[in-house]
């Protein structure tokens, strides 16, 4: 029987969800042990024990595994950024697509169906948007990542996976908030003036958006924001835009919905592909603008579209995917639920000169549903809903629909295999492919095409 706070020797026999070794005990209970690799035999201490798993920290690794890498990271270890570094970007690869063929098979279905995964050549500085929380502690301010199961913060002066404008943008506007006097969040007493420094910028463009979320309005008009503003875009003048996000709630959640532009325009612009697209401070964006690229181009290969037809898309956020596709098809429907979504993907539509897209703002099966009602049919189906997947009545409605082909852009395999085997009663999946959108971490994004059965 393991004890807390006991240290054991185990061999790792798998690696899990988040990259995690997992290990037996003597005893048959499964022990996860962060940062170990499979094959390796390491000794860790028993930091969390239930009747289900422990949790072990590592001590020493007493046999390594071939692809153990030395992280490029120095703040690898306890930031909680990053958890495939201690291994080599190739075998980050294997594991991600390993996962979503244990997902494949957990459904009975084909493995063989999963195919190639498209890493990056250059899997570093990818992230085209930071968020670093500024937060206070006994009268001194801090900025950086959160620590991996903490509310502390890395004090990172480096980032391999963000962008390095962004990256060095917000540390220096952290120096200048500071300097200034502004004070940090303290999420106990609910007191401070910053709360967080995002900046995001245009990989195609390189414009840049500082965004501040402050908690209160009156900073819009304070004379050391000013400087502020000045300074930061006196030493980096590709910064086309600098708002205030007024954010005074006790949540969790970054963005409130006010924001207050003090500097240059509302938003920024970029490209994925051809396509020009509209940042503001609160839209989502693809957060690695070159793989969405290869995504999009992936989707759009793969489901072989024909010009004189008709596609619904679910889940059409702010559009991308339905601007991607619109010079191939005759018209889409798109369909999502957020309504600053919506007016953003019609406005991502007007600046593209796309006009063959109808964008639907309401619930993507109940809207799915009044659109069957009205006898409208659909030759494809095109789905890229969030982790939890489609719901069970979404999918009696698409085979009910029975579209051609359906395109599955799916960031959870767990989710899309379980769908996949329901829509496989009526449909061939053609296979399923995976693109590397988050290098280091252990989210993976699938692309599937499946095809009516003759
Ligand atoms: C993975 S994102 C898709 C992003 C999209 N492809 C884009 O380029 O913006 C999932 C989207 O589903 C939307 N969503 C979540 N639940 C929904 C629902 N029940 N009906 C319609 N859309 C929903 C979310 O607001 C989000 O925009």
């Amino acid at each position: 029987m393991l004890e807390l706070n006991k240290q054991y020797n185990f061999k790792i026999k798998d690696v899990g969800m988040n990259f995690e070794g997992i290990a037996k005990s003597d005893d048959g209970l499964t022990v996860f042990v962060p940062g170990t690799l499979k094959d390796e035999q390491v000794t860790a201490k028993i930091i969390k024990l239930n009747k289900n798993y422990a949790l072990g920290d590592l001590k020493e690794i007493k046999e390594a595994s071939k692809r153990r890498a030395k992280p490029v990271c120095e703040y690898y270890s306890r930031c909680g950024g990053c958890e495939a570094m201690h291994t080599d970007y190739k075998n980050t690869l294997e594991i991600k697509k390993e996962k979503v063929i244990n997902n494949i098979k957990k459904q009975g279905l084909d493995e063989t169906l999963v195919k190639d995964i498209y890493g990056m050549d250059k899997p570093y500085y990818y992230r085209n948007k930071v968020q670093y929380p500024m937060i206070n502690r006994n009268g001194r301010n801090y900025v950086g990542m959160y620590e991996k199961g903490s509310h502390d913060l890395v004090n990172n002066k480096e980032c391999y996976i963000q962008d390095e404008t962004t990256h060095k943008v917000a540390r220096r506007l952290f120096e200048l908030l500071d300097k200034e006097k502004f004070v940090g969040y303290n999420e106990k007493t609910l007191t401070g003036d910053i709360r967080n420094i995002m900046v995001r910028r245009g990989i195609h463009t390189d414009e840049v958006m500082c965004v501040l979320v402050v908690t209160d309005r009156c900073f819009a008009k304070d004379s050391r924001m000013d400087k502020v503003v000045k300074e930061i875009t006196k030493e980096y003048p590709n910064i086309k835009s600098f708002v205030l996000n007024i954010n005074a709630k006790n949540t969790n959640v970054i963005l409130s919905d006010e924001n207050v532009c003090i500097f240059g325009d509302e938003y920024i612009t970029d490209k994925i592909g051809n396509y020009t697209f509209k940042i503001t401070a609160d839209s989502f964006f693809q957060v690695n603008t070159l793989q969405a690229e290869v995504l999009y181009n992936l989707l759009k290969t793969e489901m072989e579209l024909e010009k004189d037809k008709t596609v619904l898309e679910l889940y059409s956020g702010v559009g991308s995917i339905g601007i991607y596709l619109s010079d191939a098809v005759k018209d889409i429907y798109a369909v999502e639920i957020v309504e600053s979504a919506v007016e953003a993907a019609k406005e991502n539509a007007r600046i593209n000169n796309v006009t063959n897209v109808i964008h639907v703002l309401g619930d993507a099966t109940k809207e799915t549903l009044k659109l069957k009602d009205e006898g409208k049919f659909f030759d494809y189906i095109v789905v890229d809903p969030p982790r939890k997947g489609l719901d069970e009545q979404g999918i009696e409605l698409i085979l009910e629909l029975a579209p051609t082909k359906i395109g599955y852009v799916s960031c959870n395999s767990a989710t899309l295999a379980r769908d996949l085997k329901l829509l496989s009663t009526r449909y061939d999946i053609k296979e399923i492919k995976m693109v590397d959108m988050f290098p280091w971490t252990s989210h993976i994004e699938c692309v599937c095409v499946l095809e009516l059965k003759k």
